[in-house]
């Protein structure tokens, strides 16, 4: 579905850099996919939006700060959707730029959402699972009109199910990293079929140091000829 106003939602981007064999990290988690120039561009991009956000397992794993360092520019209000409030106190999302909001669902322990209490904004929704749609919703109130999705590979897969995404910067390194446990671009279950997957639109083609982007619309999903 093209997004619209009337959703009372943010206009969803999702980025991420990924190998040519579509992996975004190694097996062993190593997600320094990016050339120089791709992290600026994503610098310059997430200075241009409202918020960034991330799931719990991209934080465990990368320990981002998800700020804005390589451009001049504000820094977007930051996000993580962690459902059993797993994200430790002391994470580097938690320090500079605006406090940060973690969606936290209502089972979580209540001793790990009160440490998150401490640094962050918490949002209790009932889950988990969190109900992405809601969560977008409370953000589009709090007038965030534009969101960065930055993986990972879990969150990505429930954002883009529940037709929450609508436009994908996918940045391709020329390496392959290979690996069945190493994450993919889209995780979770996948469609068991390609005529229900989601239809993409190529807006774009451009090189970005060694990396070549590509800049997708997101058509919704469901069948459709696959040419
Ligand atoms: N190359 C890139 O551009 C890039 C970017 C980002 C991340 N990565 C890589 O991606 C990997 C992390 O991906 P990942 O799949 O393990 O983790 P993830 O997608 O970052 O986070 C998954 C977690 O988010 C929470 N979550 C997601 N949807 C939820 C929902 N609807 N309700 C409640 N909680 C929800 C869940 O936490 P709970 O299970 O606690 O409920 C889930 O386990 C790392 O290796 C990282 O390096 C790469």
């Amino acid at each position: 579905m093209i997004y619209s106003e009337f959703m009372k939602r943010p206009y969803v981007i999702l980025n991420a850099a990924m190998t040519v064999d579509g992996k975004i990290a190694t097996r062993a988690g190593d997600s320094q996919i990016s050339c120089p120039a791709d992290l600026k561009r994503l610098h310059r991009l997430r200075s241009r939006v409202d918020a960034v956000m991330v799931g719990a397992g991209t934080i465990l794993s990368d320990d981002p700060s998800l700020t804005v360092r390589r451009v001049k520019g504000r820094n977007p209000l930051r996000v993580v959707v962690d459902g059993r409030a797993r994200v430790p106190p002391t994470a580097r999302v938690f320090r500079g730029g605006p406090p940060t909001v973690v969606a936290v669902g209502s089972r979580a322990p209540r001793s790990r959402i009160e440490g998150l209490r401490r640094v962050a904004e918490v949002w209790v929704f009932s889950g988990p699972p969190i109900d992405l749609r809601e969560l977008l919703a409370k953000l589009y109130a709090r007038g965030v009109k534009r969101l960065l999705l930055e993986g990972g590979s879990t969150l990505n897969w429930h954002m883009m199910r529940s037709g929450l995404v609508d436009e994908l910067r996918v940045s391709i390194s020329p390496r392959v990293v290979g690996g069945e446990s190493a994450k993919t671009l889209v995780g979770g279950e996948g469609f068991a079929r390609v005529s229900e997957g989601v239809r993409l639109k190529l807006r774009q083609i451009q090189r970005v140091g060694r990396d070549l982007l590509l800049v997708f619309e997101v058509r919704g999903s469901g069948a459709s000829k696959n040419c």
